[in-house]
């Protein structure tokens, strides 16, 4: 059996800076109003969705994931299913690199379909995904080359030289976790590592009725709600902060003009919380809400759209039986 590759493409002290700036940046400017919003509401405080996943977090998501609630990861399972054929005989990929991969779980499908695949590069924040993920395949398909990378997706990436044609395989609706100008600078950087003729596949969740959309994100048995916590425990453990997770409830509240999910921490009560690795204090009000992820959610056209604006060509759109969720495929010109 071939042991899988794992680089770290970043020092672990970048990991712990780019920690420190988010939350010093996320806790502490926002501050007076904002005049976008009716009656100029204040700014909300925000943490990025990314440092949800350490080991606890990421086995918290593959809990969501099989929770009846949330339905995208069945639905983008029965697409893969059906349609890994065709994606395979569209693209003929020898290097599939799947960005925010966590379990692998469906890409086994893709994997699977691709009898002429010479490497898989999965990218993560977290190594405790990628290593699992990493040694169940190499299990079941020894002779594949997995070339892990300890990554962050959204600074530029750095891969390996690998075989063409090359598949970026971003799944799961990862891409709703990033705001529209991330999303753009996003998919530009995805188009910097295509050469003409590979391909990106993307999963996008799409919009549908609000009561479907909320209970997936607030599920009856709370495992989301740790889910959303877990940022915290991450921030206590790595910055020293003695935020208490009790002291917080789980919001979930669906953006009708953003068409975006937002999930949310409340705090249940006035409250200081200290961070000594930043030599902060910070203050939230008595149900003060910050804001821990958007899930955004999407419209054929505006994938489209968003995709031609990165100079990418959308060549096929698949759905799941109902139509709650949408896998496309476009080329880069
Ligand atoms: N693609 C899988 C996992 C989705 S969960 C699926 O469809 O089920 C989102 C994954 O993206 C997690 O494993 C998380 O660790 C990873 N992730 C989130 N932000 C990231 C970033 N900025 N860079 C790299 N990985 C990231
Ligand atoms: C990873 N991402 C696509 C998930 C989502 O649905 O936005 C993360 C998640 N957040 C709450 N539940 C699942």
């Amino acid at each position: 059996m071939s042991p899988f590759q794992l680089t770290r493409t970043l020092p672990v002290d970048a990991t712990d800076a780019a920690l420190r700036a988010d939350v010093l940046h996320g806790l502490t400017l926002p501050q007076g109003l904002d005049s976008a919003r009716p009656g100029g509401t204040p700014i909300p405080k925000t943490l990025p969705p990314k440092w949800f996943y350490d080991a606890r977090g990421s086995a918290l998501f593959d809990e969501i994931t099989t929770l009846p609630e949330y339905y995208p990861t069945r639905a983008e399972r029965e697409i893969l299913q059906t349609r890994a054929p065709e994606i395979a005989g569209a693209t003929g990929a020898r290097t599939l690199i799947e960005l925010g991969s966590g379990s692998s779980e469906k890409t086994r499908h893709l994997i699977d379909a691709l009898p002429g695949l010479h490497t898989y590069v999965p990218v993560d924040v977290s190594e405790s995904a990628l290593t699992g993920a990493a040694n169940t395949l190499i299990a079941s398909r020894p002779s594949l080359n997995v070339h892990a990378l300890i990554s962050d997706f959204t600074r530029g990436l750095a891969l390996p030289g690998t075989p063409g044609p090359r598949l970026v395989a971003f799944l799961g609706g990862t891409i709703g976790n990033l705001l529209p100008a991330e999303r753009s600078a996003f998919l530009a950087s995805v188009r910097s590592l295509l050469s003409p003729g590979d391909a990106l596949l993307l999963g996008t969740d799409l919009v549908k009725e609000e009561s479907v959309l909320v209970s997936a994100y607030d599920d009856g048995a709370g495992v989301t709600a740790s889910f959303n916590k877990n940022v915290l425990t991450v921030i206590n453990r790595e910055l020293g902060a003695d935020f208490d997770p009790d002291a917080f409830s789980h919001v979930a509240v669906w953006d009708r003009e953003h068409e975006w999910i937002e999930m949310r921490l409340r705090s249940l009560a006035a409250q200081t919380v200290k961070i000594p690795a930043l030599d902060l204090a910070v203050d939230f009000e008595r149900h003060e809400e910050m804001r821990t992820e958007i899930s955004a959610k999407f419209r054929e056209d505006g994938v489209r759209a968003e995709l031609s604006a990165a100079d990418l060509k959308l060549t096929h759109w698949w759905t799941d039986e109902r139509a709650r969720f949408a896998l496309s495929l476009s080329v880069a010109r």
